[in-house]
């Protein structure tokens, strides 16, 4: 549970979500057009809601969904820096096109990491989604090939998205605001 009292402040609406991952399924499709099988690789846990969303706009390619878990911030709003893999995929990607969801970037070291590590098992194609970037608070070299909103350095929850494990179950995207000053 979080520690501190705070209220949500609504930044992305329900709405917005909705068109963009309209307009990045179109890039996506374009990407990855041809017959070959795409593994849709979402990081848990916050990227569960985009990915059930994603993926039902992109219901014209033939895809697999896996999951890989790397450790996250715990119950703080800071990164630990060091990314560890906590659960591995069960499919196999060698020779295969593989799409990797994530909720955030913020400092870039799970996305970095989690690359480098899938790299290691030769897909075919690897290519990134995050539904949000904080370019400001980056700390390593990454971009995804695919962002949906770029947002300010603010601490956001809902649409997947915890703090402290609560408001994943929001619609919209929203910014955590601390009342105690
Ligand atoms: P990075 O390794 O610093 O890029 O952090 C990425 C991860 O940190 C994301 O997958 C999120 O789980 C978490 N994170 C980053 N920013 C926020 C935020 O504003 N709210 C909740 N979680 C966040
Ligand atoms: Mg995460």
């Amino acid at each position: 549970m979080p520690q501190r009292p705070y209220v949500i402040d609504q930044m992305i609406s329900a709405k917005s979500i909705a068109a963009r991952i309209e307009a990045l399924a179109r890039e996506i499709k374009s990407e990855f057009s041809g017959a070959d099988k795409l593994v849709v690789v979402g990081l848990l846990r916050g990227s569960f809601v985009f990915i059930a969303d994603l993926v039902r706009e992109l219901d014209d390619l033939d895809i697999e969904v896996d999951f890989l878990e790397a450790s996250s911030y715990g119950d703080s709003t800071e990164s630990s820096r060091e990314v560890r893999i906590l659960k591995d995929l069960r499919g196999e990607i060698a020779g295969r096109n593989v799409l990797v969801v994530e909720d955030i970037v913020d400092t870039g070291h799970t996305l970095a990491r989690v690359t480098e590590y899938l790299r290691t098992r030769d897909p075919a194609k690897l290519r990134t989604i995050a539904l949000l970037d904080k370019p400001a608070r980056r700390e390593v070299d990454f971009k995804a090939d695919f962002t949906g909103f770029e947002i300010p350095d603010e601490f956001v929850v809902g649409y997947g998205i915890d703090y402290a494990q609560a408001n994943r179950n929001l619609p919209y995207i929203g910014k955590v605001r601390f009342t105690d000053g």
